[in-house]
Protein backbone atom coordinates (compact mmCIF):
# COMPACT_ATOMS: atom_id res chain seq x y z
CA UNK A 1 0.00 0.00 0.00
CA UNK A 2 1.76 3.25 -1.34
CA UNK A 3 1.77 6.29 0.47
CA UNK A 4 0.25 9.28 -1.00
CA UNK A 5 -0.42 12.58 -1.13
CA UNK A 6 -3.63 13.99 -2.30
CA UNK A 7 -5.08 17.61 -2.05
CA UNK A 8 -7.75 19.20 -3.63
CA UNK A 9 -6.66 21.58 -6.57
CA UNK A 10 -8.14 23.97 -8.55
CA UNK A 11 -5.44 24.16 -11.24
CA UNK A 12 -5.91 20.60 -12.77
CA UNK A 13 -8.08 20.51 -15.70
CA UNK A 14 -11.51 20.13 -13.55
CA UNK A 15 -14.54 17.78 -15.10
CA UNK A 16 -12.43 15.82 -17.41
CA UNK A 17 -11.46 12.67 -14.51
CA UNK A 18 -14.97 11.49 -13.97
CA UNK A 19 -16.11 11.62 -17.51
CA UNK A 20 -12.35 9.77 -18.24
CA UNK A 21 -13.55 6.74 -15.71
CA UNK A 22 -16.81 6.68 -17.01
CA UNK A 23 -15.76 6.34 -20.61
CA UNK A 24 -12.81 3.83 -19.55
CA UNK A 25 -15.28 1.34 -17.76
CA UNK A 26 -18.58 1.90 -19.83
CA UNK A 27 -17.96 -1.63 -21.28
CA UNK A 28 -16.94 -3.46 -17.86
CA UNK A 29 -20.52 -1.50 -16.36
CA UNK A 30 -22.56 -2.45 -19.76
CA UNK A 31 -21.55 -5.98 -18.89
CA UNK A 32 -22.70 -6.29 -15.30
CA UNK A 33 -25.91 -4.83 -15.65
CA UNK A 34 -26.60 -7.72 -18.16
CA UNK A 35 -24.96 -10.30 -15.72
CA UNK A 36 -26.88 -8.77 -12.72
CA UNK A 37 -30.28 -8.68 -14.88
CA UNK A 38 -29.35 -12.11 -16.08
CA UNK A 39 -29.53 -13.37 -12.80
CA UNK A 40 -33.09 -12.18 -11.99
CA UNK A 41 -32.78 -10.64 -8.65
CA UNK A 42 -36.34 -9.51 -8.61
CA UNK A 43 -37.69 -12.58 -9.70
CA UNK A 44 -38.03 -13.60 -6.03
CA UNK A 45 -36.79 -12.54 -2.34
CA UNK A 46 -34.83 -15.29 -2.47
CA UNK A 47 -33.16 -14.11 -5.96
CA UNK A 48 -32.94 -10.24 -4.09
CA UNK A 49 -31.00 -11.96 -1.35
CA UNK A 50 -28.48 -12.96 -3.77
CA UNK A 51 -28.20 -9.50 -5.17
CA UNK A 52 -27.95 -7.91 -1.25
CA UNK A 53 -24.76 -10.66 -0.78
CA UNK A 54 -22.83 -9.21 -3.79
CA UNK A 55 -23.93 -5.62 -2.45
CA UNK A 56 -22.79 -6.61 1.30
CA UNK A 57 -19.34 -8.29 -0.30
CA UNK A 58 -18.23 -5.12 -2.76
CA UNK A 59 -19.13 -3.05 0.10
CA UNK A 60 -17.17 -4.99 2.68
CA UNK A 61 -14.24 -4.16 0.68
CA UNK A 62 -15.14 -0.63 -0.34
CA UNK A 63 -16.15 0.24 3.57
CA UNK A 64 -12.32 1.34 4.51
CA UNK A 65 -11.73 3.81 1.84
CA UNK A 66 -14.74 5.75 2.95
CA UNK A 67 -12.91 5.90 6.64
CA UNK A 68 -9.81 6.59 4.99
CA UNK A 69 -7.96 9.41 6.72
CA UNK A 70 -6.27 10.45 3.55
CA UNK A 71 -9.27 10.98 1.49
CA UNK A 72 -11.67 12.62 3.94
CA UNK A 73 -10.34 15.88 3.41
CA UNK A 74 -10.95 15.76 -0.56
CA UNK A 75 -14.21 13.95 -0.82
CA UNK A 76 -17.45 15.40 0.87
CA UNK A 77 -19.37 13.20 3.36
CA UNK A 78 -17.47 10.51 3.03
CA UNK A 79 -18.51 9.02 6.10
CA UNK A 80 -22.48 9.65 5.25
CA UNK A 81 -22.29 7.94 1.88
CA UNK A 82 -20.75 4.54 3.73
CA UNK A 83 -23.79 1.91 3.03
CA UNK A 84 -22.81 -1.55 4.08
CA UNK A 85 -24.75 -0.82 7.39
CA UNK A 86 -28.09 -0.48 5.47
CA UNK A 87 -26.76 -3.48 3.55
CA UNK A 88 -26.20 -5.59 6.19
CA UNK A 89 -29.99 -4.32 7.78
CA UNK A 90 -31.79 -5.36 4.13
CA UNK A 91 -30.32 -8.70 4.65
CA UNK A 92 -31.66 -9.28 8.41
CA UNK A 93 -34.85 -7.57 7.00
CA UNK A 94 -35.40 -9.76 3.99
CA UNK A 95 -33.53 -13.10 5.42
CA UNK A 96 -34.54 -12.66 9.02
CA UNK A 97 -30.89 -13.32 9.85
CA UNK A 98 -27.67 -11.36 10.36
CA UNK A 99 -25.45 -11.43 7.40
CA UNK A 100 -22.20 -14.32 7.89
CA UNK A 101 -19.69 -12.37 8.16
CA UNK A 102 -17.50 -12.77 4.57
CA UNK A 103 -15.15 -15.08 3.64
CA UNK A 104 -12.81 -12.67 2.27
CA UNK A 105 -12.19 -9.30 2.98
CA UNK A 106 -9.65 -8.64 0.08
CA UNK A 107 -6.45 -6.49 0.19
CA UNK A 108 -6.48 -3.05 1.73
CA UNK A 109 -6.67 -0.63 -1.67
CA UNK A 110 -4.52 2.25 -1.67
CA UNK A 111 -6.15 5.45 -1.88
CA UNK A 112 -5.09 6.58 -5.26
CA UNK A 113 -6.84 2.89 -7.08
CA UNK A 114 -9.95 3.69 -4.05
CA UNK A 115 -10.80 6.79 -5.90
CA UNK A 116 -11.13 4.57 -8.80
CA UNK A 117 -13.30 2.30 -6.40
CA UNK A 118 -14.84 4.65 -4.81
CA UNK A 119 -16.26 6.19 -8.25
CA UNK A 120 -17.95 2.54 -8.74
CA UNK A 121 -19.66 2.96 -5.06
CA UNK A 122 -20.92 5.80 -5.64
CA UNK A 123 -21.93 5.49 -9.15
CA UNK A 124 -24.00 2.53 -8.31
CA UNK A 125 -26.05 4.68 -6.25
CA UNK A 126 -27.51 5.95 -9.60
CA UNK A 127 -28.16 3.12 -11.28
CA UNK A 128 -30.15 1.96 -7.70
CA UNK A 129 -32.75 4.85 -8.48
CA UNK A 130 -34.13 1.27 -11.46
CA UNK A 131 -33.23 -1.01 -9.00
CA UNK A 132 -34.99 0.41 -5.96
CA UNK A 133 -38.20 0.23 -8.47
CA UNK A 134 -38.24 -3.52 -9.30
CA UNK A 135 -37.23 -4.33 -5.54
CA UNK A 136 -40.74 -2.20 -4.45
CA UNK A 137 -42.55 -5.11 -6.69
CA UNK A 138 -41.37 -7.25 -4.67
CA UNK A 139 -42.68 -5.32 -1.40
CA UNK A 140 -39.54 -3.51 -0.54
CA UNK A 141 -38.45 0.08 0.31
CA UNK A 142 -36.38 2.04 1.78
CA UNK A 143 -37.76 1.47 5.17
CA UNK A 144 -37.67 -2.23 4.85
CA UNK A 145 -34.97 -4.29 2.51
CA UNK A 146 -34.32 -1.55 0.11
CA UNK A 147 -32.59 0.44 2.28
CA UNK A 148 -29.20 1.00 0.67
CA UNK A 149 -30.90 1.81 -3.03
CA UNK A 150 -32.45 4.59 -1.58
CA UNK A 151 -31.44 8.19 -2.48
CA UNK A 152 -29.84 10.80 -0.34
CA UNK A 153 -32.46 13.06 0.80
CA UNK A 154 -30.66 16.07 -1.11
CA UNK A 155 -31.60 13.95 -4.39
CA UNK A 156 -29.48 11.49 -6.36
CA UNK A 157 -28.64 13.81 -8.93
CA UNK A 158 -27.10 16.02 -6.60
CA UNK A 159 -25.23 14.07 -4.18
CA UNK A 160 -23.48 12.40 -6.94
CA UNK A 161 -22.45 15.99 -8.57
CA UNK A 162 -20.94 17.21 -5.05
CA UNK A 163 -18.99 13.84 -5.10
CA UNK A 164 -18.12 14.18 -8.60
CA UNK A 165 -17.19 17.50 -8.59
CA UNK A 166 -14.75 16.65 -5.47
CA UNK A 167 -13.02 14.12 -7.49
CA UNK A 168 -12.20 15.91 -10.20
CA UNK A 169 -10.36 18.59 -8.08
CA UNK A 170 -8.06 16.22 -6.49
CA UNK A 171 -4.42 16.62 -7.90
CA UNK A 172 -2.89 13.51 -8.60
CA UNK A 173 0.92 13.17 -9.45
CA UNK A 174 2.77 10.73 -11.63
CA UNK A 175 1.05 7.88 -12.59
CA UNK A 176 -1.90 8.57 -10.15
CA UNK A 177 -4.29 9.38 -13.09
CA UNK A 178 -3.91 5.50 -14.36
CA UNK A 179 -3.82 4.19 -10.99
CA UNK A 180 -7.13 5.71 -10.34
CA UNK A 181 -8.72 4.05 -13.54
CA UNK A 182 -7.08 0.71 -12.65
CA UNK A 183 -9.20 0.85 -9.78
CA UNK A 184 -12.45 1.78 -11.20
CA UNK A 185 -11.96 -1.21 -13.64
CA UNK A 186 -10.93 -3.45 -10.63
CA UNK A 187 -13.99 -2.79 -8.93
CA UNK A 188 -16.23 -3.83 -11.98
CA UNK A 189 -14.12 -6.82 -12.26
CA UNK A 190 -14.31 -7.51 -8.56
CA UNK A 191 -18.24 -7.08 -8.53
CA UNK A 192 -18.83 -9.08 -11.58
CA UNK A 193 -16.99 -12.22 -10.06
CA UNK A 194 -19.16 -11.54 -7.17
CA UNK A 195 -22.05 -11.84 -8.87
CA UNK A 196 -20.77 -14.70 -10.69
CA UNK A 197 -20.22 -16.52 -6.81
CA UNK A 198 -23.65 -15.63 -5.23
CA UNK A 199 -25.97 -16.42 -8.74
CA UNK A 200 -23.44 -19.16 -10.26
CA UNK A 201 -21.96 -19.54 -13.79
C1 LIG B 1 -23.72 -3.53 -8.27
C2 LIG B 1 -23.62 -3.40 -9.57
C3 LIG B 1 -23.45 -2.06 -10.26
C4 LIG B 1 -22.41 -1.20 -10.20
C5 LIG B 1 -21.13 -1.35 -9.41
C6 LIG B 1 -22.76 -0.04 -11.02
C7 LIG B 1 -21.98 1.08 -11.22
C8 LIG B 1 -22.39 2.26 -11.82
C9 LIG B 1 -21.61 3.45 -11.97
C10 LIG B 1 -20.16 3.62 -11.57
C11 LIG B 1 -22.38 4.40 -12.54
C12 LIG B 1 -22.03 5.87 -12.82
C13 LIG B 1 -21.59 6.07 -14.24
C14 LIG B 1 -21.30 7.54 -14.48
O1 LIG B 1 -22.26 8.29 -14.68
O2 LIG B 1 -20.12 7.93 -14.47
C15 LIG B 1 -23.67 3.80 -12.77
C16 LIG B 1 -24.76 4.44 -13.38
C17 LIG B 1 -25.86 3.77 -13.83
N1 LIG B 1 -26.18 2.45 -13.66
FE1 LIG B 1 -25.03 1.08 -12.70
N2 LIG B 1 -23.99 -0.26 -11.58
C18 LIG B 1 -24.44 -1.48 -11.14
C19 LIG B 1 -25.61 -2.10 -11.50
C20 LIG B 1 -26.53 -1.57 -12.33
C21 LIG B 1 -27.72 -2.25 -12.79
C22 LIG B 1 -28.08 -3.70 -12.45
C23 LIG B 1 -28.38 -1.37 -13.57
C24 LIG B 1 -29.68 -1.54 -14.32
C25 LIG B 1 -30.09 -2.58 -14.94
C26 LIG B 1 -27.64 -0.14 -13.62
C27 LIG B 1 -28.00 0.99 -14.30
C28 LIG B 1 -27.37 2.18 -14.27
C29 LIG B 1 -27.85 3.40 -14.88
C30 LIG B 1 -29.13 3.55 -15.68
C31 LIG B 1 -26.91 4.40 -14.60
C32 LIG B 1 -26.94 5.85 -15.06
C33 LIG B 1 -27.88 6.65 -14.25
C34 LIG B 1 -27.91 8.08 -14.69
O3 LIG B 1 -27.01 8.55 -15.42
O4 LIG B 1 -28.85 8.75 -14.29
N3 LIG B 1 -26.51 -0.31 -12.88
N4 LIG B 1 -23.64 2.50 -12.31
Amino acid sequence: MGHMDVSASDTVESGSRVKRLRSATAAAHDQLDRRVMAGEPFASLARYALFLQVQYRFHTRVDPLYRDGALGPVLPDLDGRRRLALIAQDLRDVTGRVADEPKERGDAIDPVAGLGWLYVAEGSNLGAAILLKEARKLGLSEGHGARHLAGHPDGRGLHWRQFTAALDRIALPGDGEARAAAGATEAFRYVHRLVGDAFGG
